[in-house]
């Protein structure tokens, strides 16, 4: 394909165009308002949609068909349209969010995932994803969590390649693969005080050490876009930061897709402060790297000026536009501008038995028991069961952000219930309403009533898919206080209960894990939810999740996370009084559950952990190995995990960092022997000198089934 050709047969007006993104409803012939409603808006012009390259958000098959069409007949130049959309955690079949499926350790079922929900969203006529979320978390008070992986660098990377190569498949000529687009590069995910689009500050080598693998993974792994993020990194907002959107990710990572803002990112930079106004913003965004314009009408208005007045280069404008045909090339748009997209096709692979069955896999993969006194499983010849609570009977736990998937086509945990005991009363009390502030407790009477007459209790309670996202930050991380009253209630009234908990971000259940007999949490689950619960709360599924983002024991922790740095006054332990040392005097430094945490209906033995030498050198390799038996009862998952500690270095290093995971199924009785190999390029960091190096000198070696929970040995690197 003659690109090179192609523009050069573009006029500047039409080449500036290409590279404005606005909705679908700008191209749809019914929206009246074309020339009154959307365009003024932005003031933008007819001729600006006709020369449009992409657009986003269309949701639809037969929406992607006709602005197609339109287009094709419209467009001088009669050049594809891309289609864009956030298919975060499935398109019309919904798998749990971003956080859970971290919590499932497991690369394979993500990329499963993400192609299952490539094929949905490419029917539909999407040809782009703005997935994977790999912003690195460790403050639960922002909403955003849910849609990253968690707290650590390597389990984000191992993911992020996953969920590209989910959607992309080997050829994005293929029918069913569509492009991801890596975001929000970078660092957004570190907001002062977990506020969404606060300021994020910190150094380069924080910055390079912990939050810029995940990006860097996702663009190794072939990724074909990146969408720069709201914040400011070290004052300069990544829309218009030239060291991160060229030094980095161009020259330096030697990414050549295309950079594509956040929605309306480029006119923003005026309410940063670092633009005067919208001119300055185009010249500002264009020339730091970001091609793509979402949702604003910058460089519409003013590159064409600022090209005149020479301050942009057409040069750099062409090899933009060129970028973004490339992108549609590959994806055979010119050879079949519609690709797949069909309206009855559409329907027909949605929400298959088979999707299905991979969403429900997922949530039960994605599940962390955080505590079970004995009461799971539950036995199977109940006669009555109480489902209570306000997440009891709603599609509403399938998450945000959740693209087409719909409430009502989810199974709830009363329905998986009611089908999985067919011969079991299952009755429902709702107890409460969701809400934060809620404080009706008109319903808490019924609730404790039917628990009493209850042989075991099924408490579904948590926090509402809209507490968290997009623009939902939380100062306080409780389950909302009527919701604990219910749970008080309905616990003392009958022991024999099992929570359930929905949520979008780590929350602080002291209370709740003080009082509840067992605790699976499921996150948001998606679409299988029910299924999934009543699989896991009855044996048939064991719950193997490990938690990828620490919860805190209070919000006054946060930010807390597992690989942090050891301080010249580390308190010894949460045992006794201990003075002068990094501690608080009302609350103890470890949190509630760490990082790597989950238990199972089944135990697990750790024995003979080996390496097999203690002296690696910068060619030679140590094989870590260690027994793992399960010494239960009954069949189960176990993610075996590795870290690594560098004692000393010439800046300060994390007391432990993950270099290694391995998910392993084992009968009751049955042992494994699982091995992990050192060598030394695993062993590099960024040090002060910004340079990725080891350090000959002392290290530890830890095996185990959490963070706070490893065996130790030594080895030197010479
Ligand atoms: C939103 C989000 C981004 C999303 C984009 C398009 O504001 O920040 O993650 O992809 O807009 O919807």
């Amino acid at each position: 394909m003659d690109f090179k050709k192609i523009i050069s047969q573009m006029t500047l007006e039409e080449k500036v165009s290409h590279l404005m993104q606005v909705g679908a409803r700008f191209f749809k012939k019914d929206a009246g308002s074309l020339n009154t409603g959307p365009l003024e808006e932005l003031k933008i012009s007819p001729e600006n949609i006709k020369a449009a390259g992409t657009t986003l958000s269309c949701a639809n098959s037969e929406g992607m068909i006709a602005i197609q069409k339109t287009h094709l007949e419209e467009d001088r130049n009669k050049l594809p349209m891309l289609f864009m959309q956030d298919v975060i955690h499935g398109y019309r079949t919904i798998f749990p969010i971003p956080l859970g499926l971290g919590c499932s350790f497991d690369s394979e079922l993500v990329r499963e995932c993400a192609k299952m929900s490539a094929k949905e969203a490419a029917v539909a006529g999407v040809n782009v994803t703005f997935s994977p979320m790999v912003d690195l978390v460790r403050d639960a008070r922002w909403g955003r969590v849910m849609e990253s992986t968690g707290e650590d660098p390597y389990l984000n990377s191992e993911l992020a390649r996953a969920f590209v190569q989910g959607y992309q498949g080997d050829d994005l000529k293929g029918d069913y693969n569509i492009a991801a687009c890596v975001k929000h590069f970078a660092a957004y995910g570190a907001p002062e005080a977990g506020r969404d689009y606060n300021t994020v500050d910190m150094t380069e080598r924080t910055l390079r050490e912990y939050y810029l693998p995940g990006y860097h993974a996702a663009i190794e792994a072939g990724c074909k876009m990146v969408m720069p993020a709201f914040n400011t990194i070290n004052s300069v907002p990544c829309t218009g930061n030239k060291w991160l959107l060229d030094d980095v990710l161009r020259k330096e990572w030697g990414f050549d897709g295309v950079v594509i803002s956040d929605y309306d990112a480029w006119f923003e930079m005026v309410a940063h402060g670092f633009c005067s106004g919208e001119k300055d913003a185009a010249e500002k965004a264009f020339n730091a790297g970001c091609e793509i314009e979402m949702m604003s009408p910058c460089g519409v208005h003013y590159l064409a000026e600022l090209i005149a007045e020479g301050k942009v280069s057409e040069e750099k404008l062409d090899l933009a536009v060129e970028r973004v045909l490339r992108l549609k090339d590959e994806l055979g748009m010119f050879e079949n501008p519609y690709k797949v997209a069909d309206p009855v096709n559409e329907e027909k692979v949605a929400l298959t038995a088979e999707h299905r069955a991979i969403a429900r896999k997922a949530a039960e993969e994605s599940s962390v028991l955080l505590k079970n006194n004995g009461v799971l499983p539950l036995k199977k010849d109940l006669k009555k069961l109480a489902v209570i609570g306000p997440f009891s009977d709603t599609g509403n736990v399938i998450g945000n952000w959740s693209c087409m998937g719909r409430d009502e086509e989810a199974t709830t945990f009363l329905a998986g219930l009611r089908a999985y005991l067919p011969n079991t009363e299952v009755a429902y009390a709702k107890g409460c309403g969701h809400a934060i502030f809620e404080n009706d407790e008109s319903g808490l009477d019924e609730a404790v009533e039917l628990a009493k007459n209850s042989d075991a209790v099924v408490l579904c309670i948590g926090e509402f898919k809209f507490y968290s996202g997009e623009g939902n930050s939380r100062a306080d991380l409780s389950v909302p206080a009527i919701q604990m009253e219910l749970a008080r209630r309905v616990i003392k009234a009958n022991p024999n209960t099992a929570v359930i908990l929905i949520t979008g971000r780590p929350l602080a259940i002291v209370e709740l894990n003080n009082i509840a007999p067992a605790i699976l949490n499921m996150w948001q689950p998606g679409t299988e939810a029910g299924t999934a619960a009543a699989r896991l709360l009855f044996g048939d599924a064991n719950p193997c999740g490990k938690l990828s983002m620490t919860f805190p024991y209070a919000v006054g922790q946060v930010p807390i996370y597992y690989n942090h740095y050891n301080t010249g006054r580390p308190k010894p332990n949460d045992e006794g009084e201990h003075y002068y040392c990094s501690r608080y005097v009302d609350c103890p430094n470890a949190p509630l559950y760490a990082f790597g945490y989950g238990l199972s209906y089944t135990t697990f033995e750790y024995s003979d952990f080996k390496l097999s030498s203690d002296t690696l050198t910068a060619d030679s390799k140590i094989t870590a190995s260690v027994k793992v038996k399960n010494t239960g009862a009954v069949a189960g998952k176990e993610t075996v995990q590795f870290y690594i500690r560098d004692l000393v270095g010439s800046c300060v290093r994390p007391v432990m960092e993950l270099k290694g995971f391995e998910k392993i199924e084992l009968a009751a009785g049955e042992e494994k022997t699982v091995e992990f190999t050192i060598d030394e390029p695993m062993l590099r960091f960024w040090n002060a000198e910004i340079e990725f190096k080891s350090e000959a000198g002392d290290f530890e070696a830890m095996v185990g089934t959490s963070s706070d929970k490893v065996t130790k040995l030594t080895f030197k690197l010479v």
